[in-house]
């Protein structure tokens, strides 16, 4: 590989979370600022300090299968990984959970422990 390709590949992906954060705002704002940022007492939603202290899983399974799956409804997985990015200031952690924060990543039994070479004991 030419180095300007590995430069070009690493700008890029360095330029991804960037890109993620920016939209996470621009979803927030259009989609859970007048609720989240209204600084009405009155008003039940967490501000996004709050949101901050949670996490990420709990944000996106919120935006999935939680009480604001109705607001996030029209978004895609991406859209809603990037507001629970942007609202919580963390990334995904585990990025082979599924849209509602379970493993997509199945491990099927264990290794046999006594297949490989072992001590008998004598
Ligand atoms: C119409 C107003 C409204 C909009 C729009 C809205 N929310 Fe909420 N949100 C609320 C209210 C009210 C609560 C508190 C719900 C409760 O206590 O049952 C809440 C709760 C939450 C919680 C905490 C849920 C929990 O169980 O811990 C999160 C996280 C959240 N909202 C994120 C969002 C995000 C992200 C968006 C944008 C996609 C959004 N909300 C849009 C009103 C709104």
């Amino acid at each position: 590989m030419k180095p300007s390709f590995a430069v070009a590949a690493l700008l890029i992906w360095c330029s991804t979370p960037a890109l993620a954060q920016q939209d996470g705002a621009a979803l927030y704002a259009t989609h859970c600022a007048q609720c989240h940022d209204a600084g009405d007492a009155q008003n039940r939603a967490p501000a996004r300090g709050a949101m901050q202290a949670m996490s990420f899983d709990h944000v996106l399974g919120t935006l999935t299968s939680g009480s604001m799956a109705a607001m996030a409804k029209e978004r895609n997985d991406d859209e809603r990984r990037a507001i629970a990015a942007f609202v919580t200031g963390k990334a995904a952690i585990n990025s082979a959970s599924d849209g509602q924060g379970r493993c997509t990543q199945q491990i099927s039994g264990f290794p046999q422990p006594l297949d490989g070479p072992r001590w008998n004991g004598t």
